[in-house]
């Protein structure tokens, strides 16, 4: 039987896309599946944690063995879900592709093609793992993810060090999004980098290995 190195602590994970509604029937969203975040929620379950997984929109089949699962659909809606639960948890990881922008109105009816051209106006969404980073309870860990296309390394510590988490998982855009493998980089504020690569789920056990040292013994 394996270790359980997670018993007695508290995980809370977000995953999968969100969806930005245009009118009733359109929305903005990315290719996020949710299997690393799901992966990890799974992951985190069998080394002994208790596990909250909020997800958006996702395919996957709902991990009923974790201890509490949320379905949010915008990015609204997931900060709500965080900001509700965050305080109780020992790690924070916010795995989720969150939409940067949403519709600044979203039309009550569908949005006819009367138009040649069409102008939609977005605003900003809330950064959750900004927010947690700036807001961060005793103790509590908080990792957050990077997907780059360029120079990944460098972008993922600015990262780390803006929003103030305490590690970012960073990877290849284009090689993440719907793979059932990753290859990704830990960076942290003052230890080496660590590189980790694999299937979703060994790179999810991995990872919190070492963000379990982190926590305070
Ligand atoms: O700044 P960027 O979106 O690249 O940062 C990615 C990280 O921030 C991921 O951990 C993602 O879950 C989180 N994020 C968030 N809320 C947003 C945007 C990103 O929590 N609105």
């Amino acid at each position: 039987s394996e270790e359980k190195p997670l018993s007695g602590k508290k995980v809370l994970i977000t995953a999968g896309p969100t969806r930005e509604a245009i009118d009733p029937v359109r929305y903005i969203s990315n290719h996020s599946s949710g299997k690393m975040g799901y992966s990890i929620a799974k992951v985190a379950k069998r080394l002994g944690a208790e596990v909250c997984l909020i997800s958006g929109p996702t395919c996957l089949e709902v991990p009923y063995f974790i201890d509490s699962y949320i379905r949010v659909e915008s990015a609204k809606d997931m900060f709500e879900a965080v900001l509700e639960k965050y305080r109780e948890y020992d790690i924070l990881i916010m795995c989720a592709a969150v939409a940067d922008y949403t519709p600044t109105q979203s039309s009550q009816e569908k949005i006819k093609k009367t138009q040649d051209k069409l102008v939609l106006e977005l605003s900003k969404t809330p950064d959750i793992l900004d927010f947690l980073g700036h807001n961060k309870q005793p103790g509590q860990i908080v990792v957050g993810f990077a997907a780059e296309t360029q120079n990944i390394v460098d972008n993922a510590y600015e990262k780390l060090l803006k929003k103030e988490a305490d590690v970012i998982v960073a990877n290849d855009a284009r090689r993440a999004m719907g793979s059932d493998e990753n290859q990704v980089y830990l960076i942290f504020k003052d230890k080496p980098t660590v590189v980790i690569e694999g299937k979703k789920e060994e790179v999810a056990k991995e990872l919190l290995k070492r963000v379990c040292e982190l926590l305070e013994k």
